[in-house]
């Protein structure tokens, strides 16, 4: 935060208003929106209801993401009153050449994964910095609570996030080895009993990617059609 309160004017949150605006362009009038979690997303939202649309029904993937939603007239719902999107837009950790993200910084990844998934086009906003030659630890969790600790030997090393649960209340850790191929780790954390969820986005849940550099805006493709 800057010293007046408001968010500091970094290079990196330039970038990210910038991807934020580029991606609120995108919604049309009377779309079902989501909503992804995180300080990208926190510029998304004021960019989206300047726009005025009429008839947007949009789904939050965070109690802190539906209550700012709210606060500029977005109307938030239930996904299940929806079932399907027009539209979801998220911010991600880190961005692979191939459109491998890791996500749950926030620990929204569960819900972020869901709404991604319904989403007829999902689009991620991130600034230059989440653009990586290729993804590291750590890679978020949402698992269980009963036998939290047992899940997380069985991942070893990884570590619990003591102070930040999901928005489902479920204890978020961190796998902390190496990735090597996301799509073979994505199942080895998909199939340990306990792993709610990973923070692994295969490039097939992805439509749009939208990098802000301080020259302007990279728009990679991903590979669900848009
Ligand atoms: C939250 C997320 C966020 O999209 C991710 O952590 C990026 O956050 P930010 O925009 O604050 O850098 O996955 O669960």
């Amino acid at each position: 935060m800057s010293p007046g309160g408001g968010i500091a004017e970094t290079a990196s949150e330039r970038q990210k208003a910038a991807a934020a605006r580029a991606a609120a362009e995108l919604v049309a009038e009377g779309q079902r929106v989501g909503l992804g979690t995180g300080s990208t997303v926190a510029h998304l939202l004021p960019a989206l209801a300047a726009r005025g649309l009429g008839g947007l029904r949009c789904v939050a993937t965070s109690p802190a993401t539906a209550t700012c939603a709210r606060e500029l007239g977005l109307v938030v719902v239930e996904l299940d009153e929806l079932g399907a999107l027009d539209i979801a837009i998220d911010g991600a950790d880190q961005i692979d050449p191939r459109g491998w993200l890791v996500k749950g910084g926030g620990g929204a990844h569960t819900r972020e994964k869901i709404v991604a998934t319904a989403a007829r086009r999902f689009v991620v906003i991130a600034s230059a910095e989440k653009a990586v030659p290729a993804l590291g630890p750590p890679v978020p969790l949402e698992i269980l609570r009963f036998g939290a600790h047992t899940t997380l030997a069985a991942l070893a090393p990884a570590s619990l996030r003591y102070a930040a649960p999901s928005p489902e209340d479920n204890p978020i850790a961190d796998y902390l080895g190496p990735i090597g191929d996301p799509k073979r780790l994505s199942t080895r954390l998909s199939t340990t009993p306990g792993v709610v969820e990973h923070g692994l986005f295969a490039p097939e849940l992805v439509s749009d990617i939208l990098i802000a550099h301080d020259d302007g805006i990279e728009h990679r493709r991903g590979g669900k059609p848009a």
